[in-house]
């Protein structure tokens, strides 16, 4: 098979990140995949930044719709970010040329997702959006291939890596919400407007992706109650902690008698549950289901090599897919089968 031929556009933390390790680990994807991955076509805003990677060879576009539309590209890597704009415009016109396109924007996916999903089958082409929802944490994956056969009653956890980061710092080192949030957004893990992380809003976005594919229910973001963090103060944190509880930005969607119900807002957890104990960027799902009962998936929620690790198998699932050696034998490839189903 010949090359895959990427374009990516958006080259912060997540993008560079994954171009850096695409071309780190250029070889060891060739050999899963069975075939080489390049980047061939890159976007971002100032073009005279270094992004850690060699550009050379690498058409650039000064606007991503243009790369979209004219690159010489297999697949579509989409990591701007926003609901609307550039972003929504470039996976647009990806699809709609039939490329593949892989993204970890939860917000256009959650706002979008279905008429996106329409767009992708109606050219034969598919979405795909691991890192979308808690990060590198492969929850989409496990939701679409290991529970296939199960009922889900409810799905549940800690989505937003930056609220988690703020709250355990109130809590462990006293230190202001502010100065909490500075440093989220220092190492990367704040959304560009970081209203959507303390505001509830990115929760919202990820749990609407959860709920579509945990109930086979359609993208329903209107209906999430949504309350942030940014009223909880030191003080909240310390009053919790003398009941025995600890302060967690909960997203949590199940099943009821009147319909699915969806909310996202802060809430007292008994501090000896195994969420209450997720601290840092650690995001955690618990899922409940017939067969399976009850798991918690935790690991990181936010962060360029974590995301990167999920946009990466994206791309390699794009590549051909990929099953690893097994039992001695040695690996084979997956068809293409991850195409969107909001
Ligand atoms: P950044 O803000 O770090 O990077 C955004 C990139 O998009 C930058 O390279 C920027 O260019 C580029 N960009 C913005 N506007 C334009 C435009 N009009 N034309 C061309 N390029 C543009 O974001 P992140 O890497 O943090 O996030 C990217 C996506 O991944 C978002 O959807 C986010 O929600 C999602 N995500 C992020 C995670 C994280 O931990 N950071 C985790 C999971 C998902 P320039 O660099 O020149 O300014
Ligand atoms: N801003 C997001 C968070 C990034 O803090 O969880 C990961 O989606």
């Amino acid at each position: 098979k010949s090359e895959l031929r990427l374009g990516i556009a958006g080259l912060g933390t997540v993008g560079a990140k994954v171009a850096q390790l695409i071309e780190r680990k250029a070889e060891l994807l060739a050999e899963r995949v069975g075939r080489s991955i390049r980047i061939t076509a890159i976007s971002a805003r100032d073009r005279s930044r270094g992004r850690g990677f060699d550009a050379d060879g690498m058409a650039w576009f000064d606007n991503p719709v243009e790369l979209a539309e004219k690159g010489e590209i297999d697949a579509f890597v989409e990591l701007i970010g926003g609901s609307d704009g550039v972003a929504r415009q470039a996976v647009e016109a990806a699809l709609r040329r039939g490329i593949p396109v892989v993204t970890a924007n939860k917000a256009l996916l959650a706002h979008h997702g279905v008429a996106l999903a329409r767009l992708a089958a109606e050219n034969d082409t598919e979405i795909l959006f691991e890192a979308a929802v808690a990060g590198g944490i492969p929850v989409i994956k496990t939701m679409r291939e290991a529970l296939s056969a199960n009922e889900v009653g409810r799905v549940y956890g800690i989505l937003n890596g930056t609220c988690n980061y703020i709250l355990t710092r109130m809590e462990k080192e006293g230190i202001s919400f502010d100065a909490c949030l500075k440093d989220a957004q220092a190492l990367g893990y704040a959304e560009a407007d970081p209203t959507f992380d303390i505001g509830g809003f990115d929760a919202a976005h990820k749990l609407a992706i959860l709920t579509s594919l945990a109930f086979g229910t359609e993208i329903s973001l209107e209906s999430i109650f949504i309350e942030g963090i940014s009223k909880i103060t030191i003080a909240d944190i310390v009053a919790a902690a003398e009941l025995g509880y600890r302060i967690k930005l909960l997203a949590v969607a199940l099943r009821t008698d009147s319909g699915i119900e969806q909310r996202v807002h802060p809430a007292m957890i008994p501090a000896r549950s195994s969420l209450a104990q997720v601290d840092g960027v650690t995001n955690a799902v618990a899922i409940d289901s017939d067969l399976l009962g009850s798991i918690l998936l935790a690991g990181p929620g936010a962060g360029g090599a974590a995301t990167a690790s999920a946009v990466l198998s994206d791309i390699m699932d794009v590549a051909g897919g990929f099953v690893p050696p097994t039992l001695g034998l040695p690996p084979s490839r997956l068809q293409p089968y991850h195409r969107a189903r909001m």
